[in-house]
C-alpha cells in the first residue's frame, strides 16, 4: 500500500497534537465532507495535500513512472517542458516517446529524461510494449498535426483505452480527439483528464456537436476537461467534484506554460489513484478533480514566483526553476 504505514503514524501523531495544543482538529474530518454539494477551496487544498507521498522508504518508481508522447520535428520544447515538469513535481521516472528527429534535442535538454524515438507507425509495436510500465501517460505536447500523426496517436489512444491506462491530454492531442470524438467515449476510469485552453476547448465542443455547459460530459463518467485560461475550470460529470481557480498567476502567457501544467497534472494524477482520498466517494472522479487542482494551483504559483523575478521576461525555463518553492508554499 502508499505509504499506508507512514500515513496511520502521521495520524496518530496528529491526533496526539490536538489533543495536546487543542489546535482546530476539524480539519481532518472536513476533507472529506461533501455535504454542502459544492467542494470548497479549503476541502481542495486539505485533499492535495493529502495525496503528496512520503520519501522515506519507497522505492525507485513507487512516486510514479510518467509517460510523455509528443515531439516531431518542430518542436522538441513542449514534451521536453511537460516531462521534466512530472519529475519536479515528483514522479521518479519520465519516459518520453518522440520522433527519430527531436529525441536527439531533447536528450540533449537533460540527462534526467529516458526519451524514445519511437514515435512513428513503423514502431507501433514497440510503443504499445512501452505503455504498460508507465502510470499515467500525457499524450499531446509539440506532436504537429500530420495525418500520419493523427492516425498513430489515434491508435496509441485506443491501445490505452483498452489498458484503462490514464491519460492527460494536451495540446495537438486534442486535436486528434476533436478530429475523432469517438476515441476517448467511454474511457473507462481512472480514465482521462482533457486540458484544452479556450480555443481548444471551443474546438472540442463544436466537434461533439453540443453547445451547453454539458458538452465536457459527452464522453462518459470518467473524462474530465480542465479549461484553462484567465480563470482555471475543472468540468467533470460529478458536478460537486467540479471548481473554478483563480489567484497565483500573472498577466504573462508563455509558450509552455500548457506543457508545464500537463506534466505536474500527470505525476498528482497518478498520486491521488494511489490514495484513498474519501471513503464514500467515486475515487477516479474525485482524483481527478484533486490532482488538477494540485496541478493549476502549482502552474499559477510557478508563474507568479518566476514572474516576480523576471517581470515580462519570464519563460517556462524560469517557471520551472520555481517548482520547488511552489510545492513548499503549496503544500507545506
Ligand atoms: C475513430 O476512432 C475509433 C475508435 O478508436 C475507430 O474505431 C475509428 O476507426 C476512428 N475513425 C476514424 C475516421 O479514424
Ligand atoms: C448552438 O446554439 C445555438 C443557439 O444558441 C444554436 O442555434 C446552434 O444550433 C447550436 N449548435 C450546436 C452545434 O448545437
Ligand atoms: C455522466 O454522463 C453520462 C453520459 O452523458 C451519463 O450517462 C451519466 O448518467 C452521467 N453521470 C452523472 C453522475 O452525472
Ligand atoms: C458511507 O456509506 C455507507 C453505506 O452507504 C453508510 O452506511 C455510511 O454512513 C457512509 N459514511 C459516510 C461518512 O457518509
Amino acid at each position: 500500500m502508499f505509504s499506508l504505514h507512514s500515513k496511520m503514524r502521521g495520524y496518530s501523531y496528529f491526533v496526539a497534537l490536538c489533543v495536546i495544543v487543542l489546535v482546530n482538529c476539524d480539519e481532518i474530518e472536513d476533507k472529506c465532507n461533501f455535504l454542502d454539494s459544492k467542494l470548497q477551496p479549503n476541502t481542495f487544498r486539505l485533499l492535495s495535500k493529502s495525496i503528496i507521498p512520503t520519501m522515506a522508504g519507497s522505492v525507485k518508481g513507487d512516486a510514479g513512472k510518467i509517460g510523455v508522447i509528443g515531439g516531431s520535428i518542430e518542436y522538441t520544447g513542449a514534451p521536453y517542458f511537460s516531462a521534466i515538469t512530472s519529475m519536479k513535481v515528483g514522479a521518479d521516472l519520465a519516459y518520453v516517446i518522440t520522433t527519430e528527429s527531436a529525441a536527439t534535442v531533447i536528450k540533449n535538454y537533460s540527462p534526467d529524461l529516458i526519451v524514445y524515438p519511437y514515435l512513428n507507425t513503423k514502431y507501433a509495436s514497440k510503443i504499445r510494449s512501452l505503455i504498460p510500465k508507465m502510470d499515467v501517460i500525457v499524450i499531446g505536447p509539440g506532436l504537429g498535426r500530420e495525418p500520419e500523426t493523427v492516425h498513430l496517436i489515434t491508435d496509441i489512444i485506443q491501445d490505452c483505452k483498452n489498458l484503462g491506462k490514464p491519460l492527460v491530454i494536451d495540446a495537438d492531442g486534442l486535436y486528434v480527439v476533436s478530429k475523432n470524438t469517438s476515441v476517448i467515449k467511454n474511457y473507462p476510469c481512472p480514465g482521462v483528464v482533457l486540458t484544452p485552453n479556450l480555443r481548444e476547448a471551443n474546438r472540442l465542443m463544436d466537434a461533439v456537436s453540443k453547445n451547453d455547459s454539458n458538452w465536457y460530459s459527452y464522453w462518459g463518467d470518467c473524462v474530465a476537461v480542465l479549461v484553462k485560461g484567465e480563470k482555471d475550470h475543472f468540468n467533470t460529470n460529478m458536478t460537486v467534484y467540479s471548481w473554478i481557480a483563480t489567484g497565483g498567476g500573472s498577466g504573462r502567457r508563455v509558450g509552455g506554460q500548457g506543457d508545464i501544467l500537463s506534466g505536474a497534472l500527470a505525476t498528482f494524477y497518478h498520486w491521488a489513484l494511489k490514495t484513498e482520498l474519501c471513503k464514500n466517494e467515486s475515487q477516479a472522479q474525485l482524483a481527478q478533480s484533486v490532482a488538477a487542482y494540485a496541478a493549476a494551483k502549482i502552474t499559477r504559483l510557478c508563474n507568479y514566483k518566476a514572474s516576480l523575478e523576471y517581470g515580462q521576461s519570464t519563460l517556462a525555463s524560469d517557471m520551472i526553476t520555481k517548482i520547488h518553492l511552489a510545492l513548499q508554499s503549496a503544500f507545506t
